[in-house]
């Protein structure tokens, strides 16, 4: 295996093993770090399950995985054949103190091996309902007390409501330092979500207009055309709001809207966002309906294939109350941000894929124009598209050729593609790459989550009061319900993701 000989030894221990995470994005990222030379010398997968396991059958249905999600393709039986001997399996009750203390031998084996000591990393790939479990019993066993050796990484949902977010906190804090707690979101790892931060901190270009003085208002939009897929179960107990706004859409918001970082420290950066959703101006329960929309999406014919509805959905309830389509209004109370409303939606079964955040800038202050001039005309917007095209767009107008002065909104475009020859690594990879190197940068703090249920909170509570009468009240394939048109303020709308993705693809590169 290609080695970093800068990256100290580490065990990498992943409760859920055998899992859909593990096989489908840990192990192929840490597959995909072994091909960049980005894992140390002395390094050890211990993947824990419950189930009966050799360690050649975990390997064969990890390399399968490998083969699928590798960003390398298919793996190279060599590269393969040296990732494949640092995989262990151990099989294991997560509720028993001998797993923990087991893990602790193999460990403390694996250092014998190596002549030194290692970093143990705790990754909990298992149900949420192990959650509050594993963390104990590593704390029971002695295994999270090293709080320069040790830490212990957790993944969406942190919690379920504030009340059960602050609970796994604590269960968490019993036994871990802040400091040796990693909370995922894999949003944070995509490049071109940290690239918002080096687009208006590395620029002077724009953050003295990034205000309310020349800001209208702002959408941040993440449409997605796949519906619950096999997730149905886990889905229909959580819905829109708790599986992408509570976490991905308020990182994003969070990006967006704080104030610049003094350096580049983990917790300055933390501390920027989290003043964000501290000064979000609170949901009241008898506001929901104007702040606040769901949805629920019926059969329809996107792309002419028939979609089943939402409720027809493996492992949902005929009569699902579960939102699959969610969008908010909200305000940040600064200076910075005084009443520019920040809209944000998020739904599956729409009509396209594209994560996206639209900075809408207000009107010039006098039009000079005559009005024949500017019938086209149309105000400053800057795109910040995630994904799947990921680039940048400014809208601006400009004069159309000819003799007469007249005005036409014309596009100054960067693709992350035509500028940059090095492929985006996956997000697992950077995240996984920065537990390593214990660089919580982009991780979530204790603080910052529970700051965003407390914003999401009043709506789940008002939603689960009263049935909605409607659903399902948007077809698949369509923007989601009419009512999100209720949301905004006179003359804002909600625009419409095709740009940048119709540019990508006359270049035959969308990928
Ligand atoms: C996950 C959600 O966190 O993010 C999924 O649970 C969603 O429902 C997914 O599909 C979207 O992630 P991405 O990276 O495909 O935009």
């Amino acid at each position: 295996m290609k080695t970093n000989d800068k990256l100290e030894p580490t065990v990498f221990v992943i409760f859920g093993g055998t899992g859909d995470l593990t096989w489908r994005k840990l192990v192929p990222a840490l597959f995909d770090l072994s091909q960049d030379r980005s894992l140390p010398a002395d390094f050890a997968i211990i993947a824990v399950g419950r189930t009966k396991f050799s360690d050649d059958a975990l390997r064969r249905r990890l390399h399968d995985g490998v083969n699928q999600f590798s960003r390398f393709g298919k793996a190279k039986t060599a590269a393969w054949n040296q990732f494949a001997p640092h995989v262990h399996y151990q099989q294991g009750d997560y509720k028993k103190l001998q797993t923990y203390t087991a893990l602790g031998k193999q460990c403390a084996k694996l250092e014998k091996e190596w002549g030194t000591k290692a970093h143990r990393i705790f990754y909990m790939a298992t149900p949420p309902s192990m959650f509050g479990e594993i963390p104990k019993y590593l704390g029971k066993a002695g295994l999270s007390r090293d709080r320069d050796w040790s830490r212990i990484v957790i993944e969406k949902p942190i919690g379920y409501d504030l009340e059960s977010a602050r609970a796994l906190n604590a269960v968490l804090a019993a036994s871990f330092e802040e400091s040796q707690i990693f909370r995922i979101d894999h949003y944070l790892g995509k490049e071109t979500v940290q690239n918002i931060l080096a687009f208006r901190f590395a620029n002077p270009l724009f953050e003295p207009i990034w205000n309310r003085r020349y800001i209208d208002y702002v959408t941040i939009t993440v449409a997605e055309t796949v519906g619950v897929e096999q997730r149905g179960g886990y889905y229909d107990q959580a819905g829109a709001l708790r599986d992408m706004v509570q976490n991905h859409l308020m990182q994003l918001l969070c990006l967006v809207a704080m104030e610049p970082m003094v350096s580049f420290q983990a917790d300055e950066i933390r501390n920027k966002k989290v003043d964000v959703l501290h000064a979000a101006r609170p949901i009241l329960r008898d506001q929901v309906p104007q702040f606040a929309v769901r949805g629920q999406y019926s059969s329809g014919h996107p792309n002419g294939k028939k979609m089943p509805g939402y409720r027809e959905e493996e492992d949902v309830a005929p009569d699902s109350q579960t939102e699959t389509f969610a969008a908010l209004k909200l305000f940040i109370d600064n200076w910075r941000w005084q009443d520019v409303p920040f809209y944000l939606r998020t739904g599956k079964r729409l009509p396209q894929q594209a994560s996206e955040v639209s900075i809408q800038f207000r009107a010039v202050p006098h039009q000079s124009f005559p009005p024949e001039a500017s019938l086209g005309w149309l105000p400053s917007r800057l795109i910040l598209s995630i994904q799947p095209v990921e680039g940048i767009v400014l809208g601006f107008q400009a004069k159309y050729p000819g003799p007469k002065m007249q005005l036409r909104p014309v596009d100054m475009r960067f693709s992350y593609h035509e500028s940059f020859a090095a492929p985006s690594p996956d997000a697992y990879e950077t995240l996984l790459w920065d537990v390593m190197k214990r660089d919580a940068t982009l991780f979530m703090r204790a603080d910052q989550v529970e700051a965003a249920w407390q914003i999401v909170t009043p709506v789940l509570e008002a939603w689960q009061a009263t049935a909605p009468s409607d659903f399902p009240n948007y077809t698949a394939g369509t923007w989601g319900p009419e009512s999100t048109q209720g949301l905004l303020s006179p003359g804002h709308r909600w625009p419409l993701p095709t740009e940048l993705v119709a540019m990508e693809k006359t270049k035959g590169k969308n990928p």
